[in-house]
């Protein structure tokens, strides 16, 4: 039998890792909070045949460049743009002590590039599956998360949390992960929607991001003073009260929506586990708000999704990902969605934007 894997293996293996919705928990993971994304049926698909040692190739059908390199030339930040994922992959491997096989790795994606659905860590994550099985690398997906995080964190320059990495690799068909990310203890929270008659629409605003890294690197860094100034070692650790001891009022709004959040996603996992699914569409609209008025993270593409699904009948709507564009998620009767959709797009064309990319989102499995 082994012998069998193993010629098999000489002849490639394939690895798929999906993207993300995070339907509630935004700005949370980097502050120890809680986070409850799905996974969805999009999905970032890498085959990889073996190269010799130390050798590796990579094309993708979204990128017009292949990218080659071999392991003198891992640096961080190198190559430049998503050749750093791939070398990242290889690089977070390596630092961990594990000996990386040579590859050519071929990657094909159905997620859109940079639309806050998560195709990063989807690539990342789909490499590093690959490799770890072409090389029988003994690493459990359970180690997984952490170890792609650095690959954005330590390698790409992208100072994020651990939240999308989790979904990735984690998620369960049909369920949200709630993941708490401090112990990265998880569990899986069933979210039927067709059961209930519900659909969740992601509405990708195509906005284009603007200023995302550095917007993000700011929040993330006022969130580390507050937490400083108020003696703790993470924004996890305090209540609404601790507001009102900081010193500047951008810092007060920025903690608050991270003390509310967590508190949003504690309500709507006792909602959804009590088996009320329509209930969380005023946590999602709570959610939205805080994210637009305290934390200062949306555009106005964004703000015109929610409010234009809102008013065709919605139960909630909010931004979902690091914000600064993307998309977002809406609640809505199944027999409705159409209308949804198309009260979305009509605002858009209102408003001049370009028209959005409107699709039901179903909870599906991580990495396989
Ligand atoms: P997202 O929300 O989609 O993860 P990011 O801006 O964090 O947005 O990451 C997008 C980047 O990830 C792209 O610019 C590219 O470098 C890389 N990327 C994602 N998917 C692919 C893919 N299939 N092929 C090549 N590069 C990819
Ligand atoms: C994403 C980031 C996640 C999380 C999210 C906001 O872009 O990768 O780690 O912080 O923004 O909730």
């Amino acid at each position: 039998m082994s012998a069998i894997l193993s010629v098999a293996r000489d002849r490639g293996v394939v690895w798929a890792a999906p993207g993300r919705v995070n339907l509630i928990g935004e700005h949370t993971d980097y502050n120890d909070g809680y986070v409850l994304p799905f996974a969805i049926p999009q999905r970032c698909v890498v085959t990889a045949t073996p190269l010799p040692q130390g050798r590796w190739i990579a094309t993708s059908d979204s990128a017009t460049d292949p990218v080659s390199f071999d392991a003198t030339d891992l640096t961080p930040g190198e190559p430049a743009g998503w050749g750093a994922y791939v070398a990242g992959v290889v690089w977070a491997l390596r630092e961990a002590g594990y000996d990386v096989p040579g590859a050519r790795l071929t990657i094909s994606s159905d997620l859109p590039v940079g639309a806050g659905l998560s195709s990063s860590a989807a690539l990342a994550c789909a490499v590093l599956g690959a490799l770890v099985d072409l090389g029988q690398i003994p690493l459990a997906p359970a180690h997984w998360p952490r170890l792609a995080q650095q690959v954005e964190n330590a390698y790409v320059g992208m100072p994020c949390g651990i939240m999308d990495q989790s979904a990735v690799t984690l998620c369960r068909e049909g369920h949200a992960l709630f993941l708490d990310c401090r112990t990265l203890a998880s569990s899986h929270v069933p979210l039927d929607l067709a059961g209930a008659g519900l659909t969740l629409l992601v509405v990708d605003t195509r906005a284009p991001h603007r200023l995302v890294s550095g917007e993000y690197a700011a929040r993330r860094a006022t969130c580390a003073a507050a937490a400083a100034e108020l003696g703790v070692s993470a924004l996890r650790d305090v209540g609404l009260a601790a507001v009102d001891r900081l010193g500047s009022e951008v810092m007060r709004r920025r903690v608050r929506h991270v003390v509310t959040e967590n508190e949003r996603v504690l309500e709507c996992v006792r909602l959804l586990r009590a088996g009320g699914a329509a209930g969380i569409g005023p946590l999602l609209t709570a959610s939205h708000e805080s994210l637009r008025d305290d934390y200062e993270v949306t555009v106005p593409e964004l703000d015109v999704a929610v409010a234009a699904a809102l008013a065709a009948g919605a139960y909630g709507a909010r931004m979902t990902g690091g914000g600064f564009g993307g998309c977002v998620l809406a609640l809505v009767d199944t027999d409705r969605a159409d209308e949804v959709g198309a009260a979305v797009t009509d605002a858009f064309a209102t408003h001049g934007f370009a028209a959005p990319h409107v699709f039901p989102a179903t909870p599906a499995r991580g990495a396989t």
